[in-house]
């Protein structure tokens, strides 16, 4: 099995190596550890206010699709990318960011990424049985409202990105990057890939460097996503936002090899899904590079992160800190 190097940062600012970690940072474990600039709250209160409200007198259809795309957004996720969209808005923009600027763009993330799980669960695909401690959304809804409440959560999110208190021009550049991230340039793409993989039922060979390129689609597309489009609602400057943008795309490569992690070493009570990797025949990158390498992959993705942020000060600690918690978190 080879090693693939630690990425530089697509596009081209050189930012050096990762630098090995000092061991100096505390150990987080969960999100609420770390100090955000905006509280979770917030992006909840918004997501309940974009989701539609349950009423009694709609048809019987129509009150389950509302009902599936509901438990399948609010059910207990760690908001990482809605934080992170936020968080990078405010390394730009400090103190006086308006987070209304972002709001918009910071749920449509967590819309299109609570509809690429509920798809994610159905049996065409992982066909998982549990997510976030609950049972999956076509699990309880039934398949064809899980597939529509998908759609719908898609299509909630572009509307949720016109919401964003934010000149014209700027709501169209992120809507134009979100749309990338999310389709077949992004993660709908990395989902095609990974799906066809599984169904070579583990027996074809994939380099280290195709599942480095699964894992920036199907997952780093969206994390970077978030960096980069928060830095832009946040007015940063071009090399702040290449510095971002740098940032999520290690961060998500971090993400999905720990997540990948997880499914062997995780704790089914504490991550709140099943471990299926292995009985999916995924390519995983425990399976691809080995488990404790993908453990140092992600740490040195993660150091990678942190290199990217060299320009900044401590506005962007919480991103910093963010980028640690990725890679030592239990779910
Ligand atoms: C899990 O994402 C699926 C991946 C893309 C790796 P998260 O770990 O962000 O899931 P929630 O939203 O916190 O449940
Ligand atoms: C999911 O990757 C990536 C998505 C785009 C949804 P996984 O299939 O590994 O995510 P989990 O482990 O089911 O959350
Ligand atoms: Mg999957
Ligand atoms: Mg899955
Ligand atoms: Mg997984």
């Amino acid at each position: 099995m080879g090693m693939v190097p630690s990425p530089a940062c697509g596009g081209g600012l050189g930012r050096g190596p990762a630098r090995p970690s000092n061991g100096s940072h505390p150990t987080i474990f969960c999100m609420s550890a770390l100090s955000w600039h905006f509280p979770p709250s917030l992006v909840e209160a918004e997501l309940l206010n974009l989701l539609p409200a349950l009423s009694t007198d709609a048809a019987r259809g129509l009150r389950h699709l509302r009902e599936a795309m509901r438990y399948g957004t609010l059910g207990g996720g760690k908001l990482t990318r809605p934080q992170l969209l936020l968080e990078a808005a405010f390394a730009v923009g400090g103190a006086n960011f308006d987070p209304r600027k972002a709001l918009g763009a910071a749920c449509a993330l967590e819309l299109i990424h609570s509809y690429s799980l509920i798809h994610d669960d159905l049996p065409a695909m992982d066909d998982a049985q549990t997510r976030r401690g609950q049972p999956c959304c076509h699990i309880v809804w039934g398949e064809a409202t899980a597939i529509l409440a998908g759609d719908a959560l898609q299509t909630l999110a572009f509307e949720a990105v016109t919401h964003c208190e934010t000149d014209a021009a700027t709501v169209l550049k992120v809507v134009r990057l979100i749309a990338q991230a999310a389709g077949e340039a992004g993660m709908a793409g990395g989902q095609a890939i990974d799906l066809d993989w599984t169904r070579d039922g583990g027996s074809r060979a994939i380099s280290p460097a195709q599942l480095t390129q699964l894992h920036a689609l199907k997952t780093g597309a969206l994390i970077r996503v978030a960096a980069h489009a928060g830095a832009v609602l946040g007015g940063g400057n071009g090399s702040q936002i290449e510095a971002l943008r740098c940032y999520g795309e290690n961060l998500g490569r971090a993400f999905q090899l720990w997540d990948d992690v997880l499914d062997v070493i995780g704790d089914p009570q504490i991550t709140g899904k099943a471990s299926s990797d292995a009985q999916n025949d995924k390519m995983s990158a425990p399976v691809v590079f080995g488990l404790e390498n993908a453990q140092r992959l992600a740490r040195e993705a993660s150091e990678t992160a942190v290199a990217a942020l060299q320009e900044f000060g401590n506005e962007a600690q919480t991103l910093r800190n963010l980028a640690r918690f990725v890679v030592e978190r239990n779910k």
